[in-house]
């Protein structure tokens, strides 16, 4: 019995050390030590052992069982540490890696910044005002007096008697002249606001960037090349301009300043209704009684000043047809340009 008990403790130990994987250990643990196993036969036939022998073979049995459970334990242990690791994220280095979708800047934006930089380039300096205005600002310092159609609420949007949303950028002109001395040359890019109802070429919100240059012997001539040499930089090096004489109450004399239609260059086409020109700006020569309003002496400082609408310039830019494509903010327009 003895023999025995040693033969089968070491026989389970050999067997368990050669298992190859969880399921053989299972299998020999069922085996050994299992309810019809083989520890269980031996000690079942302790019994009829007699009385000296017995002890001995209950310890021995007892202490190979105890080898063979531990045995049993540690090999299950090296298979469960051994097993592969559930992979929950595979991760294969030869796939093209994602493109992040970059955004752009708005047209109205790359236009605005473009000519901010032109007119840098040209010694003019940046500078902005409020969207909100006073009524002096937006009109009277401009000589534009009470009862002047322009002030006439169907086009503006007041927010109270004396407080609008600025119909045009001109405003920032007049704190510009009351804030610094001469010399002066500044450009103020902004929002402006006005009651029209949306078509392919009104919106109720636009662009403008205002110009101003003041100093002493300030010409038309400055203007006519300050403008000419902007629109060659920003529409292209065949851009002609042509200034024709109109009327604004804050310059004397006034323009309506032209470019060469951009689709067709001059020829005539149904973009410029046949003309070859395209009305892009108001231009003129500072009234001197915007110097009063602003206390700036006219007789010894002249300036020229112009008003030009971004919008419709990054239209001809970028060949956009509808103005209120420019605020749909439809993806398909900005992936283009
Ligand atoms: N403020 C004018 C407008 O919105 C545009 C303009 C015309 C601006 C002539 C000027 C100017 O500075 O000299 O229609």
């Amino acid at each position: 019995m003895i023999e025995e008990i040693k033969q089968a403790g070491q026989r389970a130990l050999e067997e368990i050390e050669n298992a190859q994987n969880a399921e053989q250990v299972e299998q020999l643990r069922v085996k050994y030590l299992g309810r019809k196993g083989i520890f269980k036969d031996l000690m079942g036939r302790m019994a009829g052992l007699s009385a000296d022998e017995k002890p001995l073979a209950g310890k021995l049995a007892n202490e190979t069982r105890q080898a063979v459970e531990q045995k049993l334990k540690a090999k299950a242990a090296e298979f469960a540490a051994s097993q592969p690791k559930p992979v929950k994220e595979v991760f294969d280095i030869t796939i093209p890696g994602q493109r992040p979708a970059f955004g752009r800047l708005h047209p109205i934006t790359r236009a605005t910044n473009e000519l901010v930089e032109i007119f840098a380039r040209l010694g003019f300096e940046v500078v902005y005002g409020p969207e909100m205005e006073t009524a002096f600002h937006n009109f009277d310092a401009l000589n534009i007096p009470d009862e002047h159609p322009a002030r006439d609420d169907f086009d503006t949007f007041f927010i109270k008697d004396d407080i609008l949303l600025r119909s045009h950028t001109s405003p920032v002109q007049v704190r510009t002249m009351l804030e610094r001395k001469p010399p002066l040359r500044v450009v103020a890019p902004g929002k402006v606001f006005r009651r029209d109802t949306p078509d392919a070429s009104h919106y109720p919100v636009f662009h403008q960037i205002e110009g101003l240059a003041v100093d002493e012997n300030i010409t038309l001539a400055d203007l006519k090349d300050v403008l000419d040499k902007a629109m060659k930089t920003f529409f292209g090096p065949d851009t002609r301009t042509r200034m024709r004489p109109s009327f604004f109450p804050f310059t004397e004399p006034s323009a309506e300043v032209d470019i060469s239609c951009t689709f067709c260059r001059g020829k005539g086409c149904p973009a410029c209704q046949g003309k070859g020109w395209t009305e892009l700006l108001g231009a003129g020569m500072v009234d001197p009684n915007v110097f009063k309003a602003v206390g700036i002496d006219s007789e010894k400082y002249t300036g020229f000043a112009f008003g030009m609408g971004i919008d419709r310039a990054a239209m001809y830019r970028f060949g956009i047809t509808d103005i209120r494509l420019l605020f749909d903010n439809d993806l398909r327009l900005l992936n283009q340009l």
